[in-house]
This record gives structure tokens, sequence and C-alpha cells, in this order.
């Protein structure tokens, strides 16, 4: 397996891989129906093609270039959440807004900005492998070499908002830590009634950091 940060000409390639691997398989897109295996999403995909443009993303490709895996890196700076939080009430599709909002709402919460004295920070934004790599480390070495790039721009602070349990173990294996957890059986309707329903073994949201000396 070789790992190479991606350029604009795979851009359309890495939108594939997404829509046949994390667009689906991603805990809370799959808890909120969000995409068939394959299909795109307009708002998801605009997210995905901004976040390729800051250029510290990274693809595994095996000995044919095929896709393997890819971690999806972006910069995020103290009001992108706001923002992005007004963009998200202005999808018409409510199953992505109720998945935007639980996380951005969490990450207002834990003000991570406000925690640690720092004006950016490098996200683990996306991270995916394709369903016939699984289980063979990929991820844990796209996360490690994320790190790496991460360093070589002088981020003092990394994140992840990871759904599932695991990315939240791939994380905690390179070091980040937690900064602050929700079960997903809190988020609920004004009756009490689960808005997500995550499937087992993913139960909580947790938003993970490592600090870069
Ligand atoms: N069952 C049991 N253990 C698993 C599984 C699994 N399905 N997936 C990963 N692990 C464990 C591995 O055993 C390994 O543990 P170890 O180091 O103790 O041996 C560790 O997690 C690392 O596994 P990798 O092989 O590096 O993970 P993989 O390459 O299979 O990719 C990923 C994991 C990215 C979560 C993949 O399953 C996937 O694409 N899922 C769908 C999308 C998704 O949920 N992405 C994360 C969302 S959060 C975010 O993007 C920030």
């Amino acid at each position: 397996m070789e790992y190479k940060l991606i350029t604009e000409p795979r851009y359309d390639d890495i939108i594939r891989h997404l829509r046949d691997n994390f667009f689906a398989d991603e805990p809370l897109n799959k808890a909120a129906s969000l995409c068939q295996r394959g299909e795109g999403h307009r708002e998801l995909e605009q997210l995905c093609y901004e976040t390729l443009k800051d250029n510290l993303s990274l693809m595994a490709v095996n000995e044919r270039n095929d896709i393997a895996g890819v971690c999806l890196n972006g910069v995020v700076y103290p009001n992108d959440i706001v923002d992005f939080q007004e963009r998200v009430e202005l999808s018409e599709d409510e199953r992505f807004k109720k998945i935007f909002r639980l996380l951005n709402a969490h990450n207002l919460k834990a003000s991570i900005f406000g925690h640690f004295n720092v004006d950016r920070a490098f996200e683990v934004r996306m991270l995916s492998v394709d369903g016939r790599f699984r289980g063979q480390g990929i991820a844990k070495e796209l996360v490690q070499r994320s790190e790496q790039i991460a360093r070589d721009f002088e981020f003092k602070l990394m994140k992840a908002d990871a759904t599932g349990i695991f990315s939240q173990k791939i994380l905690k294996s390179s070091g980040f830590k937690v900064l602050s957890e929700f079960y997903y059986d809190k988020y609920t309707d004004e009756f009490g009634k689960p808005l997500l329903l995550v499937e087992a073994p993913h139960i909580k949201l947790q938003l993970l950091y490592k600090l870069l000396e």
C-alpha cells in the first residue's frame, strides 16, 4: 500500500470512494439512512471538496492505484462551526440536518478553541477505508501519517469528531484524548424519542484531540 497526498486529479475518484464507503457506512450517516451505497449527497460532497482543497488529505492506494482508504483533513478556525451551522439550516435534507446539528452543537459546547490557546486546528474530518481493505491497519496508518502533515505545517492542535467505536479506538491508539463525549440515546426530540438510532457497538460521539509539541 502506498500513502500519498490527495491532489486535484484524484478528487472525483475520492468522492466515488466516499459514496461507496463512508456515505453509507459512517455510523451517523447509516443511522439517518443519509445515502444508499454509491449514492451522492450534494451538501456532504461540498464539504468533501472544501476539505480536499485545504491540501492536507491523504489516500492509501494499492499497486493498481485503486483507492483503499482516505483521511480527509481540513483546517478549522474558531468561527467555522457557527458559519457551518448556518449553512446546515439552509439544507432541505432533514437527515443531513439531524447529523450536523448534533455534531455542531457538541463542538460548540466543547469549545475547543476556548480550551486550548490556539487560533486554528487540524481536523481529521473523514476517515474511510474501502470495505475490501478493512482490518489491515490502513486507517491507523492514515491517522499517523496525517499527524506528520499536521506537524509539518506547524499545527499545535489536532481534533476529530469520532462517531464510532473503531475510529475512537484508532485515534486513541495514536495518542488522541477525549475532550468531551455524548451518548446517542440522549439525542432526542421534545417527546424523548431518539433522533438517531445508531447501531451497536457505536453508542457515543467523542470529540478527540491531540496537542502537538
Ligand atoms: N471490528 C473490530 N475491530 C475493528 C474494526 C471492526 N469492524 N474496525 C477497526 N477495528 C480495530 C482494529 O482491530 C484495530 O485494532 P488493533 O490496532 O488493536 O488491532 C484498529 O481498530 C485499527 O483498525 P484499522 O485496520 O486501522 O481500521 P480500518 O482500516 O479497518 O478502518 C474505519 C476503520 C475507517 C473505521 C473503517 O471501518 C470505515 O471506513 N468505516 C466506515 C466509515 C467510518 O465510520 N469512519 C469513521 C467516522 S469518524 C471520522 O471520520 C473522524
